[in-house]
């Protein structure tokens, strides 16, 4: 959603700000702003863009970028109001002195701003942001990160913010309560950000500032206090992701260099984490007693989007291997449906970005019924591994895309890793197996490379599927959850209309949907229950409805029922979604470039979802 930049330190702040816009880009926005501080005339310039960034650059030309050292940026997500110049950020006080730009939803606000109307002030927006600075403005008595830090105990909501004043011409403020922010600290100067990836340019020294924390960045010099005024010690991580990792190189869009990236992304994923000696996998950063794993009674796992559908996996994996009951929950639902969760349920949270507001919810819901949390994430210093108890890092490396694709895999593999820990805890399999279990997920990265190769035959299907307004994906098994993914791949890329199901379901119900111009994809690798979904390709047949389909290589079961066959590599039924998902991530991709849809930035989507 909403992406936030700020600099103070001796670059020229314009082109850094517009750089980092850029490549805030992916989060999902719809207009955008910059404000720039020029010291030497203690002025500030706002230009702001109801379109994207290329045009908030041009605006920028125009009035030929303002000079100064210290500004903020903002790529805004409308929620209050619509995508307009007045609603854009950066938003100011009545003195034109003040500036903030805002991610979060400020829940008092029409409280607040009936409050401000009535001592004078004067909001023009339609935005819930508009208040803050105005509050700012209020509290102000020559110290503005006092000013913030008063303001900001009248909001109720979720922040994270920047601000600057015209008085102080060296400094930023910046403040965080249940939306992301981090601070890059470089030599004699600060960057601030909603996103890690647009610091790593920069630097790789991160400030992580905690809940309810207010950040004072002059240059160099970083000072943290808790919203009373308390000092509070910061909390600076290293973070190991390269500039390169978040960049196209060569590619026509992150998705496809995402999706090609899959099997180096899991080998960094399984990385240390199957002993060479035992053969057994190991799970640093669990901080969850052994004891504790080996004696839960159920495994609940909470996530959205295609987390969910790797939280279904990840629920499979622990029930077949480990013998433990698993489900799975939208994090949405969660926290308002009084789950049984106790001290004896693991709450798994799975989440790419780690700040996911419906997960980071439900996290902190489970963590007060006394369940232990494990947070599966990809973002080191990420909320929801701050709040959980224990963290598996999926180390996929940066994720651009709005679609995930390499994340989802490092999703999967992380549920069977994890699968694999639980199931020997409580001797729930017989160490060979597990080891040959563990043996086989190290194979995977070199399958997914396999599955690959299939790009040029998915690339000519996808010409000829281009045109099509509805499809089906079915698997069983193991890979039911394939089918869910592949069709929500489809819709969020391509906007064709697609649903996933069970095979066996078809009968009851969508089968009514099929017709010649209606493709369904089949997910029919090796299984126990091949040969049934092989009658339910019979049944999608017997309606003219083309046939596309997934085997195993040198195992196709269809003669000629199949239109299309894309042979994957074999493996073995439980850990195959993480081999047959990827021809269909390639379909969903080529049928949206096909289709002239934009691959990177779905229409209405974000990467990070940080209202509930
Ligand atoms: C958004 C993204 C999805 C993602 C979901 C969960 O909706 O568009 O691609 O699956 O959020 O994100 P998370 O960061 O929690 O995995």
């Amino acid at each position: 959603m909403c992406g936030i930049i700020g600099y103070t330190g001796p670059r020229a702040a314009t082109p850094l700000l517009l750089e980092s816009l850029r490549r805030l880009e992916y989060r999902g926005y719809d207009s955008a702003g910059v404000a720039v501080l020029d010291a030497m005339t203690t002025s500030v310039t706002v230009v702001k863009s109801e379109r994207k960034v290329d045009e908030l650059a041009r605006k920028l030309d125009e009035v030929g970028m303002p000079a100064g050292h210290v500004g903020i940026g903002h790529t805004r997500w409308a929620t209050h109001g619509r995508p307009t110049v007045l609603n854009a950020h950066p938003h100011m006080d009545c003195t034109g002195r003040i500036h903030l730009i805002h991610n979060g939803i400020i829940e008092n606000y029409r409280e607040l701003r009936a409050q401000l109307e009535a001592k004078g002030h004067e909001l023009p927006s339609e935005t819930d942001t508009e208040v803050v600075p105005h509050l700012i403005e209020d509290c102000y008595r020559g110290n503005l990160e006092s000013a913030v830090r008063h303001a900001l105990s009248r909001v109720d909501g979720a922040y994270a913010l920047v601000v600057i004043h015209a008085d102080e011409p060296d400094t930023v403020v910046a403040a965080r309560l249940n939306a992301p922010l981090v601070l890059g600290l470089g030599n004699a100067e600060t960057f601030i950000s909603s996103d890690i990836t647009a610091l790593i340019p920069y630097t790789k020294r991160v400030m992580v500032l905690g809940e309810g924390e207010v950040a004072e960045a002059r240059a160099g010099v970083v000072t943290v206090r808790s919203l009373d005024g308390t000092v509070v010690e910061p909390r600076i991580i290293t973070v190991d992701w390269d500039a390169e990792q978040a960049q196209r190189g060569g590619y026509p869009h992150f998705m496809l260099k995402e999706i090609h990236e899959q099997p180096q992304a899991l080998r960094q994923t399984l990385r240390d984490r199957v002993d060479p000696d035992t053969g057994l996998v190991r799970l640093a950063g669990l901080e969850i007693d052994d004891g504790v794993l080996a004696g839960v009674r159920e495994v609940h796992v909470v996530a959205c989007g295609t987390a969910y559908y790797a939280g279904m996996a990840t629920a499979h994996a622990i029930e077949t291997l480990a013998r433990i009951p698993a489900r799975v929950s939208a994090a949405s639902e969660f926290r308002y449906a009084d789950p049984l969760v106790d001290a004896t349920t693991l709450v798994v949270a799975i989440s790419q970005s780690g700040e996911t507001a419906d997960t980071l919810a439900a996290v902190r819901e489970a963590r007060r019924r006394g369940a232990p949390v494990l947070a599966v994430t990809n973002v080191v210093g990420s909320a929801i591994n701050h709040e959980a108890d224990g963290v598996i890092l999926m180390q996929a490396g940066p994720e651009i895309a709005v679609a995930s694709t390499k994340c989802f895999l490092a999703q999967l593999v992380c549920g069977v890793l994890l699968a694999l820990y639980l199931a020997e805890l409580r001797s729930a399999l017989p160490v060979e197996e597990l080891r040959a279990l563990a043996a086989e997920t190290l194979e995977l990265p070199d399958k997914v490379e396999g599955a690959l190769q299939l790009e040029p035959q998915v690339a000519e299907l996808a010409q000829r599927l281009a045109h099509l307004r509805n499809a089906m994906y079915i698997g069983r098994g193991a890979n039911v959850v394939t089918a869910f993914e592949g069709a929500l791949k489809l819709k969020e890329v391509s906007y064709v209309h697609a649903e996933g199901y069970a095979a066996g379901e078809l009968k009851h119900g969508p089968i009514a949907l099929l017709d010649p111009d209606t493709p369904v994809v089949a997910v029919a690798t090796r299984s126990a229950t091949l040969a049934k979904t092989v009658s339910n390709v019979q049944e999608v047949n017997a309606r003219m409805a083309p046939v596309v389909a997934v085997v195993t290589a040198g195992e196709n079961p269809f003669d000629d029922m199949a239109a299309d066959i894309l042979e994957v590599p074999a493996v073995r039924e439980l850990l195959s979604p993480v081999v047959n998902v990827v021809p269909l991530q390639l379909l969903a991709y080529h049928i949206a470039v096909q289709r002239g849809c934009d691959v990177d930035q779905p229409r209405n989507l974000a990467k990070s979802v940080t209202v509930e």
